[in-house]
């Protein structure tokens, strides 16, 4: 079969490493892609928001399955512009309708559909410019720190967590003036929840779900947990205090509770479930649900599967998804992902990588390209994430070493990357 992968990041380069070593796969396609991708599929010249443009590819490389990596064209209806057109009636789509993709795309969808579910989630109540005093009222009955989120799609930026309770308020302010436009239209305030953060993955058909490895991840641009949030800045997987325990609360209070509210709402889903969760003394609660894998999770996911990851979406996209069994790698998977000077801020592109020729295929050290391009054929920066790099070993401690190691080969003028990924779990 013919598969194309919608993206460009480090997530789609382990999406299509790990699909082309399938059997089942005959050609694969990225659309744009990046040179890590190009190693394993054809890269696609196509915006991802010219939907027209994407049908055309699709009917010319007769594609059998597409699979959205970013949430971007899923919460704008990808699936639904499919769907609607008799010309795609027999196209699998990785990736839920845009009514399901809101449980990305609107945090206040979310938390009402986790409050009607029963699923375990910070205590919260939404709030518009015209409900301000209100708002004021329910901020004052919290204890701080304060957590606001603008409802909408912000690239990451639209969770504010305040000590002080003025600046809570002056904050909630100008997101109703449009500090976030109008993702902040609408703001959930909810309470702080205390305890550790990692992330659990699935795949549904909107009736039955797999379960696939767990991941922690490090969001802040600096060691020991400093400076901005990025989009991540390493990650690994298993989590160690992710104990046999926990992940069957998670499976029983998130994971099937959540497919059941899919099915009762009638969300036709079909694609991943990525539920940020908060370990609050050995139970979860859910933060954020995403419609979509995480970036860097992949990179430390997608590598444990041993199972056939495209076979698993076949049967999901056609509703057996009860059938499927995962293998799984039992070792530590960790990544570290090299960005460039500057990021999440302003930073520079073009700049020339060296030392990032690709492992060799025995290796347990893979490289995944995020923000890279070709330039006169070398290789330059095009992003604020640069390179990920993912190794494999028994434990983390030598994970780590591998990484680490590999990465002090890669150099770009102003690379920045974390230190400690992984430290804390030891
Ligand atoms: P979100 O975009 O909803 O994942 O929020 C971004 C980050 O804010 C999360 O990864 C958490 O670190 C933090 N966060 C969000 N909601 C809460 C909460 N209710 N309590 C504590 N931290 C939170
Ligand atoms: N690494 C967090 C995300 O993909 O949303």
């Amino acid at each position: 079969m013919n598969v194309l992968i919608i993206g460009s990041g480090g997530r789609e380069h382990a999406l299509a490493l790990k699909i082309s070593k399938s059997n089942l796969l005959d050609k694969l396609y990225c659309l744009p892609g990046n040179p890590g991708t190009a190693s394993v599929a054809e890269n696609i010249e196509t915006p991802v928001s010219d939907f027209e443009s994407i049908g055309r590819v699709v009917i010319d490389k007769s594609v059998d399955m597409v699979i959205s990596g970013p949430e971007e064209p899923l919460v704008r209806g990808l699936r639904d512009y499919f769907e609607s057109d008799g010309r795609f009636a027999s196209l699998r789509f990785v990736g839920p309708d845009s009514r399901g993709a809101q449980l990305e795309g609107s945090k206040d969808f979310a938390k009402e559909f986790m409050k009607k579910y029963n699923i375990p989630t910070a205590a919260f109540q939404t709030f518009t410019k015209n409900s301000i005093d209100a708002a004021f009222d329910f901020l004052k009955g919290l204890n701080p720190p304060y957590v606001l989120k603008a409802d909408g799609l912000a690239a990451g930026k639209g969770v504010l967590i305040i000590n002080d309770i003025e600046e809570a308020k002056r904050e909630l302010k100008e997101i109703f003036e449009g500090k976030f436009g109008s993702a902040g239209e609408r703001v959930v305030i909810e309470e702080y929840l205390d305890g550790i953060e990692m992330s659990a993955f699935a795949i549904s058909d909107g009736k039955d779900y797999l379960i696939l490895p767990e991941a922690k991840d490090y969001k802040r641009a600096l060691d020991g947990d400093c400076g901005l949030n990025t989009g991540g800045m390493g990650a690994v997987s298993p989590v160690p205090f992710a104990d046999s325990q926990f992940l069957k609360k998670v499976e029983e209070r998130v994971i099937a509770p959540t497919v059941k509210g899919f099915e009762k709402e009638g969300i036709k889903y079909n694609g991943f479930i990525f539920a940020g969760l908060m370990n609050c003394n050995g139970d979860p609660y859910v933060i954020e649900y995403n419609v979509r894998m995480g970036d860097p999770e992949s990179e430390v996911v997608l590598p444990r599967i041993k199972s056939d990851l495209l076979a698993h979406l076949v049967a999901m996209c056609d509703g057996k998804l009860s059938e499927e069994k995962l293998e799984i790698d039992t070792r530590t998977a960790l990544t570290v992902m090299c960005v460039s000077g500057g990021y999440p801020g302003i930073y520079e592109k073009g700049i020339e990588i060296t030392g990032a020729d690709s492992c060799d295929a025995e290796s347990d050290t893979t490289l995944y390209h995020a923000g890279t391009a070709l330039k006169v054929n070398k290789l330059v920066t095009a992003g604020g994430r640069v390179i990920a790099v993912t190794s494999f070993a028994d434990s983390i401690e030598m994970a780590r070493v591998e990484s680490y190691k590999r990465l002090s080969k890669i150099d770009f003028k102003g690379i920045h990357y974390r230190r400690d990924i992984g430290l804390d779990l030891i």
